[in-house]
C-alpha cells in the first residue's frame, strides 16, 4: 500500500494531455491478435497492469510479444498452435481477462485454471458459466461455478446458442462471441440494452463475420485472419477524470487528445453536456472503426439531472466522476438503474457514498443507484481507495476542489488502468507531488 496526499488547485488546469489506450480495446486487441495466425502491431496499447494481465494469460500458451517504440508486437502460431499453459493463469484484478478469455479457453484441446486476486474472486462468474455450459462447455470451480478459480476442461466440443443477456454485460456478450468461435454452428447474442461493442468490431477488423441486426448480434465460427496494424483509440473512461477535473476547477481548459468516442461508450459526454458542461469535440477521424476525436473542456456552472435507464451501460465505468460532479451541481441528481455498480472492483455505490459523505458531500445510497443534492463545498480527509482504481482517482480529482487536502490509503490500484495519472495530473495542475 502505497498512500498518498492530493491537494486542492490555486488555479485553473491548463494544457494538453494525450489520453493513455482504452482497456477494453486493449485486451480485445491482444485476444484477437493471439487467436490469429502471424504478426500484428498494436499501436496505443494500453501498458497498464488490468492489460498485462492478458498479455501474460497468452504469453504462457506460447504467443510472443515484444514491445518497440511503444507499439506492442504479437507473433502467434495462432489458436491452433497454442500449448497448454505449466501453471495456473493469474489474472490479477482484471475482470475483462478472466471474463473473456473463459470464453477462449472453452474452445481449447487442453485443460486450464485461472485465478484472481481477492476483489476478482468475489466478482459473479456464474454469469460467464451458464452460458459457456449451454454451449457444451466444461468448468469445474472449487467450491462452486460462480467464482474464480475455475478449471476449464479442454477437448469438449461446443455447439452455438442463441442466447438473450439476463444482464447488460458486454463482458458476457464477449465471452459467448469468443467461444462461438469454437462452436459448430452460429451463435447469437440478444442484447435489449445495447452494450460497448469493441469486441463485435475488432472481430470484423480480425475478418471476421459478425452481424448486428436490432437487438441481435450474430457470430459465424471461423479462426480470425491476422491483420498487420491495429491501432488502439485513448480511453474515455480516463479522459472523463480530466474532463470532470477541467468542469470543476475554475478557471480551466484542457485538450483531451485522441479519445475514443464509440457511441457505446459516450454516456457520459451526453450526461455531462446534458447537466451544463461546456466541451467541444474536435478532428474527428476512425482508427479501425472506433470513432476518436480531441475534446476541449473549460470549466462549466453544472445543473442536477436525473440518469437511468438504457444509457447506465454507456457509463457504467463513469459513475463515480458522474456523483463526483453532482456534488457541484445545482439541484438534485438522481441515478438508478446502476445496481451492476455493486459488482465492480469494489462495490461502487457503497465505496462512492463512503467517500464523497466523508469530503462533506450530501449523497445518500440507494439500492440501485444514489441520490446527489449539490452543491456542497468539499472538505479534506483520508479516504480509502478501496483497492479500486476508479475510486482512487476519483478521490483524487476531487481534492482539486476540496478545501484542504486529501490522503488517500493507497494509489497503486491506478496502475490497473492509468499508470501516467500522476504524471498527467502534475502536468495540468502545476502542483509537485
Ligand atoms: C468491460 C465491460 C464493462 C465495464 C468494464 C469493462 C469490457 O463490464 O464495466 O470495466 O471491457 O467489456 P460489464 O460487462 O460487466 O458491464
Amino acid at each position: 500500500m502505497k498512500q498518498w496526499t492530493f491537494h486542492p488547485v490555486q488555479t485553473g488546469l491548463k494544457g494538453t494531455i494525450r489520453v493513455p489506450g482504452d482497456k477494453s480495446i486493449s485486451h480485445r486487441a491482444v485476444m484477437l491478435a493471439s487467436l490469429a495466425e502471424g504478426k500484428t502491431t498494436i499501436e496505443g496499447f494500453l501498458n497498464a497492469e488490468d492489460c498485462r494481465r492478458t498479455v501474460h494469460a497468452f504469453q504462457q500458451m506460447g504467443v510472443t510479444f515484444r514491445e518497440e517504440h511503444s507499439q506492442l508486437i504479437v507473433e502467434s502460431p495462432g489458436v491452433d498452435g497454442f500449448t497448454a499453459p505449466t501453471t495456473a493463469l493469474d489474472l490479477g484484478n482484471s475482470g475483462t481477462t478472466a471474463r473473456l478469455l473463459l470464453g477462449i479457453l472453452a474452445t481449447l484441446p487442453f485443460n486450464t485454471t485461472i485465478y484472481g486476486d481477492a476483489s476478482l474472486s468475489k466478482r459473479p462468474m456464474g454469469r460467464i458459466v451458464k452460458p459457456l455450459q449451454l454451449m457444451g462447455a466444461t468448468i469445474e470451480g472449487t467450491n462452486d461455478d460462480q467464482h474464480l478459480p475455475l478449471t476449464v476442461i479442454g477437448g469438449t466440443p461446443l455447439t452455438g446458442i442463441e442466447y438473450e443477456l439476463p444482464v447488460n454485460s458486454a463482458q458476457v456478450k464477449s465471452a459467448i462471441l469468443f467461444a462461438g468461435l469454437g462452436a459448430a454452428c452460429p451463435t447469437t447474442v440478444i442484447e435489449n440494452v445495447p452494450t460497448r461493442n469493441h469486441t463485435e468490431l475488432m472481430m470484423r477488423a480480425f475478418g471476421m463475420k459478425v452481424e448486428h441486426e436490432g437487438s441481435r448480434i450474430q457470430l459465424t465460427p471461423q479462426n480470425p485472419k491476422t491483420t498487420p496494424v491495429i491501432q488502439v483509440p485513448g480511453d474515455i473512461s480516463s479522459a472523463a477524470f480530466f474532463l470532470v477535473a477541467a468542469l470543476l476547477v475554475p478557471n480551466s481548459d484542457l485538450l483531451l487528445m485522441n479519445v475514443g468516442v464509440n457511441s457505446t461508450r459516450t454516456g457520459v459526454i451526453d450526461v455531462l453536456e446534458q447537466m451544463g458542461a461546456s466541451m467541444k469535440q474536435l478532428n474527428k477521424r476512425i482508427a479501425n472503426e472506433e470513432p476518436v476525436c480531441d475534446i476541449q473542456v473549460g470549466s462549466s456552472a453544472l445543473e442536477g439531472i436525473d440518469i437511468d435507464g438504457s444509457i447506465i451501460p454507456r457509463l457504467i465505468d463513469e459513475l463515480p466522476l458522474i456523483a463526483l460532479a453532482a456534488t457541484q451541481a445545482k439541484g438534485r441528481t438522481r441515478i438508478r438503474n446502476a445496481e451492476e455498480l455493486r459488482h465492480k472492483e469494489t462495490d461502487r455505490i457503497r465505496a462512492v457514498v463512503h467517500t464523497l459523505t466523508r469530503l462533506g458531500a450530501k449523497i445518500e445510497e440507494t439500492e440501485d443507484g444514489m441520490i446527489i443534492e449539490g452543491p456542497t463545498s468539499l472538505k479534506g480527509s483520508t479516504v480509502s481507495a478501496y483497492g479500486d482504481h476508479r475510486l482512487a482517482m476519483m478521490s483524487a480529482i476531487a481534492s482539486l476542489i476540496a478545501e484542504s487536502p486529501v490522503t488517500l490509503d493507497d494509489i497503486e490500484p491506478i496502475n490497473v488502468s492509468y499508470p501516467q495519472f500522476i504524471s498527467d495530473l502534475t502536468n495540468v495542475t502545476g502542483a509537485i507531488y
